[in-house]
């Protein structure tokens, strides 16, 4: 059986990826960030999980404002990003994992999650940068990431509670997939930000340091926001809480917080990282 050993948050600032091409971790502006990533990495070189299903939001890459799958998933065997620029070295490939991809998109079908399908799929920072900083030099071409997408660019979104409930569903797919594998979940984006209009810049830290909170003790109470609360209180662009929601709720069983770090603004972010060890419950 398939087994949830644990998740990860983590924004996924496009800056973060020009950084690390540029070795700028040890700078001032940059050093309180990227300290909050050393534990991470070590438990993933420990944990060696076989698979990361991975929430995030695709910022206009694959899907424009023309076509936007509410949820879509990604059932291919290899991704690629051609989004960002800056200058820096395009990076490696990021692999798929097709049957365990179709095994949860089948079952979320069955279970009323009509999901868009994605056979070929480009991937943006929202996916990439968070593997870059795990596997720092691009290192990830190991491990099996799984592709679930949120809309979160444009309205109508879906609201926290219904990402909540994708993520339950998620995670009860995985339970179900009959293989002896390993599976972190990762959600990344938020937190509070915005980077356009005239609240461009606009940062909530203690909404945000509650939301951390809250993620780990009680996260039922964050799918009682609408995502036009989340945009009065933190920014537009904090509906991508959603991804951490959706990751929350894929963990049925004992959750337990090993590390976090949060530091504001990078760019134009609240940065929170959350490493969430998780037993599976017994049946
Ligand atoms: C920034 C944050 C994001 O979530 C994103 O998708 C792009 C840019 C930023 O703060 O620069
Ligand atoms: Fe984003």
């Amino acid at each position: 059986m398939a087994n949830i050993i644990g998740a990860v948050t983590t924004s996924h600032i496009p800056a973060i990826a020009n950084a690390m091409a540029n070795k700028q971790e040890d700078t001032p502006y940059w050093k309180p960030f990227f300290d909050g990533y050393p534990p991470v990495r070590k438990w993933l070189n420990e944990k060696q999980p076989d698979v990361i299903v991975l929430f995030y939001n695709d910022h206009g890459l694959e899907f424009f404002i023309d076509k936007k799958p509410t949820f879509a998933i990604g059932v291919a065997d290899e991704y690629h990003n051609s989004d960002e620029g800056w200058g820096i070295a395009t990076i490696p490939p990021v692999t798929g994992e097709s049957e365990l991809s179709w095994h949860i998109a089948n079952s979320l079908v069955e279970d009323g999650f009509d999901m868009t399908i994605c056979q070929e799929m480009k991937v943006d920072h929202g996916l990439t940068v968070p593997l870059s900083l795990m596997w720092p030099g691009n290192n990830y071409g190991h491990v099996k990431v799984i592709p679930v997408c949120i809309n979160c660019e444009q309205h109508p979104m879906p609201q926290p509670w219904r990402c909540f409930e994708l993520g339950k569903a998620i995670g009860k797919a995985i339970e179900s997939y009959d293989e002896d594998i390993s599976v972190a979940i990762f959600g990344t984006g938020g937190l509070s930000h915005q980077l356009d209009g005239e609240r461009a810049g606009i940062i909530n830290r203690e909404f945000d340091l509650e939301c951390m909170d809250k993620l780990v003790s009680d996260p039922e109470a964050l799918t009682k926001y609408s995502n036009l609360e989340l945009v009065e209180i933190g920014g537009a662009q904090t509906v991508e809480l959603n991804m951490w929601i959706a990751m929350r709720g894929a963990l049925r069983g004992k959750v337990t917080e090993l590390h976090r770090n949060y530091h504001a603004p990078i760019s134009n972010t609240g940065s929170g990282v959350l490493l969430l060890e998780h037993e599976m419950p017994s049946k």
